[in-house]
């Protein structure tokens, strides 16, 4: 069965708009975890705009399933890992001006200084995923660097218009996954999946986890979360051959 990590950052960043206390980013964990999410991600970004420390503090202690921190890899957010203990960080490239996460990691530049993070981070037994474009060269790396976890972007093939660059964009997903899984990575995939592109990337044995978050937040405005949620469990477990 694979799973789903749902991303509540969408539900703070609702609540940020008029910076009160509503909609909760925590209970919206707790709800999605009681529906079949089989994790939380937050995204705890250096400029706080949507998850605040508070959230995080609250979700890992709250949540029976795990937490998956979503960081980029500074000092500042080692020492919150190291006192969160989550049991898996994903590390992300962070830019201030961007709407949201673009493009993966350049593990290639940030090798030497991603290597002693991660070491870091093992140090006190958290897994490590590192979010990169699927690019057979940065798997390689991937490697190399000692990740747990590759988490492949998905957002070129989530934003490709033809069938044609679609496709190609699918055969990049299908190539990084088989070579990560053959070098003993896990493999996870995130970043602009819906309910319409779900079902081709749901095909691929090597991904065992899916990270979504604007979709089923957006579905859940008009359903529920519950409801949101179990359609997208149901869509990424729908193997068709
Ligand atoms: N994975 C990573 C590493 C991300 O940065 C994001 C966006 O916050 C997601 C998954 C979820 O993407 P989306 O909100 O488009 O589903």
């Amino acid at each position: 069965m694979k799973k789903l990590s749902l991303n509540v950052d969408h539900v703070a960043t609702l609540r940020e708009a008029r910076k009160g206390s509503f909609p909760d980013p925590v209970a919206a964990a707790l709800i999605a975890e009681q529906w079949g999410a089989d994790s939380i991600t937050t995204h705890l970004r250096e400029d706080r705009r949507h998850i605040q420390d508070r959230d995080v503090e609250m979700i890992s202690k709250l949540i029976q399933t795990s937490l998956n921190l979503e960081m980029a890899a500074t000092e500042e957010m080692l020492k919150i890992a190291y006192s969160i203990r989550p049991k898996m960080v994903t590390l992300v490239p962070e830019k201030r001006e961007e709407i949201t996460t673009e493009g993966g990691l350049d593990l290639i530049l940030a090798k030497d200084h991603l290597t002693q993070f991660v070491k870091n981070l093992h140090s006190s037994n958290i897994k490590v995923s590192l979010f990169i474009d699927p690019d057979i060269d940065m798997i390689k790396v991937a490697h190399k660097i000692n990740a747990d976890i590759i988490e492949l972007h998905t957002g070129s093939y989530a934003n490709a218009i033809s069938d044609q660059d679609k496709y190609k964009e699918l055969l990049k997903i299908i190539d990084s996954a088989k070579t990560a899984s053959r070098l003993g990575m896990r493999v996870h995939v995130g970043h602009g999946i819906n309910y319409h592109n779900v079902a081709e990337l749901a095909q691929i044995d090597e991904i065992e986890e899916f990270a979504i978050g604007h979709s089923i937040i957006s579905q859940a405005v008009f359903v529920g979360l519950p409801q949101a949620v179990k359609e997208m469990k149901s869509a990424i477990n729908s193997k068709t051959k």
